[in-house]
């Protein structure tokens, strides 16, 4: 850090935040050099675990960022989180359990050919600390209990003042970057007025974090999430909580729902009453360690910068933790926004590429904001199901799910109706498509001119679409160099961009490496087959690459395809040199 004339401390990129969104910037930017102050208004990260499903994509950027080891140490495996029972409590009667996360064999399919990674459960206390120690230890200045206040940019620049709190004193940072990363009540996006669509605050949520041996009734079922449908007198005659396994089996965050507008005031004796009835039974050994509340919104911005400043994560997209996309949706935006700074920053691109950010990004929180907050409506279709009579009375209820039991053709109707509405919840949980199929449109992406993309065969929510169509994520393609085997994704990334081609594509090495000379930005050239860097035995990238082997495939470092040639033509060096400079925001 250094202090200028006006006492400004002097950086390139002033991050508020230390959630997963600016604790992942801070460790891309500090990685690649570029000076980084990180503050947070606490005195440490995040102390509950809140976001925790830790998806395929989230998981590709964290091999990339270079913490995979941590990730394997601190996250619950796949494995422990495949079923997810609706149950009327944890003791009492399962309704039916659904395969979640992968272990539906449709859904792992989708998986196996989208990404070498699986989901895993990692809470966001341990992520952010994950990010952050390694952010720090790359260089970046962590200061917390350093409130954000304001901040004025002009065409150089950004001042923000802040509130050191151990000293209770202001002072500032000048930077050439401010990125907000300052979560759903964002201050920064209000300041730099933010255009917003959708509402906040439209249901109320409240997390109870406990510690109970649970494992006689979760090991045998193990998952991430049990959701009981208990009778009660709401309006649909149904209660929906849910026990979330932060540890298997003894660390616990118990979820009820409540109106936004009338939140529970919960004490001890309240939120033990909560667990139990979850639970159905107060005979457990049960201690409660917090008790928070939240809110459910679906509100996005339309633009996610102005000028010099940036927002990320939640700051710019808030919806209800349905198909974990939350904490991986932050990830990724700092992901796609960090490379285009540390470019911009080192004189390698033009500004004019920042501004992809949003064109990139936007469209993402506009698709999945609404996905998640809609798919809340199938658990009342599970909710019809148990009750279709819709009574409040609790007898008439019970008389319902009783019922259920029924030798006759009526109830047998009514359990095919359930157990239909019990496998259509999966749409709440994994949906690979949303996660993977991305297809980003701006002028960091070169189209082919008149070639359209390839439309979505299937739902495009639930099935991977793997294609090498510029603005798509690399696909994924097992490849061997000597006794490894990895993933084409991973011999990609790490800050640079890269050149993928066959063993017939030689020329595109030498295109690449002069156009690097020209530049001054290094191309990582990467030739696929016999006498290649890497062997593809498997035919894997053979198969998903859509260009002849002569081709190239030109990667930006987020592992998305900026760029693609079908075969190798006289005009290959011209072609490339003309992408490359597009994409930088140089031609
Ligand atoms: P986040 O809110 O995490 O961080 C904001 C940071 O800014 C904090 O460090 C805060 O202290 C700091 N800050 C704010 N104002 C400041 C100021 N003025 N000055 C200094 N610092 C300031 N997601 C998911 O992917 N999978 C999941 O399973 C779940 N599950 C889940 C469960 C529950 C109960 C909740 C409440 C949420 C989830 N989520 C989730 C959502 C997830 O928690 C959320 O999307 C991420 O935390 C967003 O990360 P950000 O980094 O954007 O903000």
């Amino acid at each position: 850090m250094t202090k200028v004339n006006d006492n400004a401390i002097e950086t390139d990129v002033l991050i508020v935040g230390t959630g997963p969104a600016g604790s992942a910037m801070a460790l891309y930017l500090s990685k690649m050099g570029i000076r980084t102050i990180i503050v947070n208004q606490y005195g440490w990260t995040c102390r509950t675990p809140r976001a925790h499903i830790t998806n395929t994509r989230a998981m590709e950027v964290l091999y990339d960022l270079g913490v995979m080891e941590e990730v394997n140490r601190f996250a619950t495996p796949n494995e422990f989180m495949a079923d997810h029972p609706i149950a009327r409590s944890l003791v009492g009667e399962e309704y039916g359990r659904l395969r979640t996360w992968g272990s539906d064999p449709e859904r792992r399919y989708q998986y196996e050919i989208g990404t070498p990674e699986k989901i895993v459960d990692l809470p966001q206390n341990y992520l952010e600390n994950i990010l952050l120690s390694s952010a720090a230890q790359k260089g970046a200045s962590v200061l917390f209990n350093t409130e954000y206040l304001s901040f004025e940019q002009n065409s150089e620049s950004v001042t923000s003042v802040l509130f050191d709190k151990v000293q209770k004193r202001e002072f500032k940072i000048r930077s050439s970057y401010l990125i907000g990363a300052d979560g759903a009540r964002s201050l920064i996006a209000e300041q730099l007025g933010l255009p917003f669509e959708g509402r906040m605050d439209k249901k109320g949520a409240s997390n109870i974090v406990f510690e109970a041996d649970l494992s006689e009734y979760t090991a045998h079922r193990p998952g991430s999430l049990y959701r009981m449908m208990r009778p009660g007198s709401i309006p649909g005659g149904i209660v929906s909580g849910v026990l979330r396994m932060v540890r298997p089996w003894d660390r616990w965050v118990a979820i009820t729902f409540h109106d936004a507008n009338n939140p529970p005031d919960i004490d001890e004796a309240m939120a033990k009453r909560f667990v139990y009835d979850l639970i159905g039974t107060d005979t457990i050994d049960i201690d409660i360690k917090s008790t928070s509340l939240w809110s459910m919104n679906e509100c996005w911005a339309t633009s996610f910068h102005k000028g010099r400043v940036f927002c990320a994560g939640d700051a710019v997209h808030r919806h209800p933790p349905l198909k974990g996309l939350g904490s991986n949706t932050s990830v990724q935006d700092s992901y796609n926004l960090a490379w285009k700074l540390a470019f911009v920053i080192r004189g390698h691109a033009d500004t004019s590429l920042l501004e992809t950010y949003s064109a990139e990004r936007v469209p993402v929180a506009k698709e999945f904001v609404p996905a998640t907050y809609n798919a809340l409506g199938y658990y009342d279709e599970v909710s019809k199901a148990l009750n279709p009579s819709r009574s409040t009375d609790l007898g008439a209820v019970e008389a319902d799910i009783a019922s259920l039991h029924r030798p006759t053709a009526g109830a047998a109707q009514r359990r095919a109706a359930l157990q239909e509405a019990i496998e259509n919840t999966y749409h709440t949980h994994d949906c690979p498509g949303i996660e993977m199929n991305h297809r980003y449109e701006s002028t960091a992406i070169v189209r082919p001119e008149g070639e359209a993309a390839p439309e979505f065969a299937r739902d495009r929510e639930v099935y991977h679409q793997p294609t090498s169509f510029p603005g798509a994520k690399l696909p994924h393609a097992w490849l061997v160099k000597h006794k490894e085997k990895i993933s084409s994704l991973y011999v990609c990334g790490r800050g640079q961009f890269t050149l993928l081609t066959g063993t017939a594509g030689e020329g595109w090495v030498q295109a690449a490496d002069l156009i690097s000379r020209d530049t001054g930005v290094p191309i990582r050239t990467l030739v696929i087959g016999p006498g290649g860097d890497y062997q593809d035995p498997y035919g894997d990238y053979a198969r998903v690459r859509e260009v002849e082997e002569s081709g190239a495939i030109l990667v930006r470092p987020d592992m998305y395809v900026g760029w693609r040639a079908n075969e190798i033509i006289e005009s290959s060096v011209e072609d490339l040199r003309a992408a490359f400079l597009r994409i930088l925001g140089r031609s």
